[in-house]
């Protein structure tokens, strides 16, 4: 059983008898689980983001300490476990989950992750649950997910996958699936990149439940790592040059002073490191003049860009299609040696002829669930083809920008082979640009296999999943 979990003793006689006569007052739901229920039902109505949707609504109600963490836990972990969670509810319910009201499954999937990975006593959590769904749903259906949550607090999260998924033996991608909570199509494309289907996979999924840490970067031009982390309280990260780490609960850092003053920026260490290796690549002995981002938005890379573009006498454009994230990248770039433009990547009107051109390409974000705990219920296999197309354009044209003997950084935040070495091979074969090894313009970074690309991963390098591809052109 995982830390935090009880066997419930006795999951019947979970509520305190009631006097039956008038009609009955909605019940009082307490802060925590009403926003937790609100951001879960704002995440399936609105698409909205649980990490954007969540800080907000506790900043408006005033919840803080301890209803704040608890809010947290159970909005990021039902939202991150609902394949698990919509299990057991089907197995516990008389009818299909299709057909059930959204409110209540929300209501039960906050319940049963109660029981599952909690400390909240069974009969706790069932109350709760029952009360919040008269509260949003109504006293007709209380019935019905009080004996849904009676039979889910039978048995513990381990019992409950030991009935559901199939034997790991026979089948480990479903097995896992249900196990750690992604849908299939994820756990295959993660097998399929990590060439296992072992110890190796179970930790990469494992890794994507666990909260990251949150990484600082610096703007080199004004800042180095160590003093930055003693700005922080943080500490230099092991791998970027400019990078600092802080513990996964940091509270709100827009507030923190280095970033106020636009000194250093909240950046994934894989991040930074992508955007370092673009810098690092020897040309021919040419000096280096212009840079491109063809995907710049909102800007992160950029900035870092932008700084080492300046310390050796560089100019960067950045474009972005939406002008919305051409705007962040405004604000990101102040000061530096930068000209965004709003623009198509694949038509921007911009000359070629750039020393170094980087392709942070849309993708499915694959490599980043750990921090959108929704993501992965949202994304389909059919979004991968949609994105190759538009990442291989995108490729196609930076290497028409780039000049003979200049270098292409092509960047996704995923691991799924078609977004990555797949693209790439296929953008070599047609360009007869060459691949460099790109392992060794990430010094110190253990791990990074058989080349020539390299792909980071939470598990092995506690970054985001990204890969990054180095190609010169002819
Ligand atoms: C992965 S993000 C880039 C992240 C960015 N490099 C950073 O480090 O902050 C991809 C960006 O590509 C932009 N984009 C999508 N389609 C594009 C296109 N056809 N041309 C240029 N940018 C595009 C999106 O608006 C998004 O901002």
């Amino acid at each position: 059983m995982s830390p935090g979990k009880r066997r419930p003793s006795r999951p019947g006689n979970t509520r305190p008898a009631r006097k039956k006569e008038g009609p009955r007052k909605p019940p009082a739901v307490d802060p925590a689980r009403r926003v937790a229920f609100d951001t879960l039902q704002a995440i399936r109505t609105r698409d909205a983001y649980a990490n954007l949707v969540l800080p907000e609504l506790l900043r408006e109600r005033g919840i803080t300490g301890r209803d704040a963490a608890l809010a947290t836990e159970l909005t990021y972990g039902s939202a991150r476990l609902r394949g698990l969670l919509d299990e057991v509810i089907a197995a516990c319910a008389d009818r299909a989950l299709s057909s059930m009201d959204g409110d209540v499954l929300d209501a039960l999937r906050l319940g049963v992750y109660q029981l599952m990975r909690t400390r909240v006593p069974a009969h706790a959590a069932v109350a709760a649950t029952v009360d919040l769904v008269r509260a949003t749903a109504g006293s007709a259906v209380s019935g019905f997910a009080n004996a849904v949550l009676r039979r889910a607090a039978t048995d513990d999260e381990q019992g409950w996958v030991e009935r559901l998924a199939p034997p790991y033996e026979t089948d480990p991608i479903g097995h896992l699936a249900i196990r750690t909570a992604h849908p299939a199509w994820i756990v295959r494309a993660f097998a399929e990149a990590l060439g296992d289907t072992g110890t190796e996979l179970a930790q990469a999924l494992e890794a994507d439940n666990t909260r990251p840490e949150v990484h600082l970067v610096t703007r080199p031009d004004a800042l180095n790592a160590a003093e930055l982390a003693a700005l922080t309280g943080g500490e230099v990260m092991p791998y970027s040059p400019y990078g600092v780490r802080l513990d996964a609960g940091s509270g709100d850092l827009a507030d923190s002073e280095p970033i106020r003053q636009g000194l250093a920026a909240v950046q994934d260490e894989g991040s930074q490191l992508c955007a370092r290796a673009l810098a690092e690549v020897p040309l021919d002995g040419k000096p280096d003049r212009r840079w491109l981002d063809l995907c710049a938005g909102p800007g992160g890379k950029a900035r870092l860009l932008g700084a080492l573009a300046a310390s050796t006498g560089a100019h960067l454009d950045a474009v972005d299609t939406a002008e919305h994230r051409a705007a962040l990248v405004r604000e990101a770039v102040d000061g530096l040696p930068v000209t965004v433009h709003t623009a198509d990547g694949r038509a921007s009107g911009l000359s070629p002829g750039y020393d170094r051109v980087l392709v942070d390409a849309p993708c499915t974000g694959l490599g980043a669930l750990r921090r959108r705990p929704e993501a992965r219920w949202r994304r389909s296999p059919s979004d991968v083809a949609d994105l190759t197309r538009l990442q291989g354009e995108l490729l196609a044209e930076a290497l028409r920008l780039t000049r003979s003997g200049g270098v292409v950084c092509y960047v996704v935040c995923t691991f799924h082979l078609a977004e990555t070495e797949g693209l790439v091979g296929e953008a070599v074969r047609t360009s007869g640009a060459s691949r460099l090894d790109a392992r060794p313009f990430f010094p110190g970074v253990p791990d990074l296999g058989g080349g020539p690309d390299v792909q980071l991963w939470p598990h092995r390098h506690g970054t985001d999943a990204m890969y990054c591809a180095l190609l010169r052109k002819p």
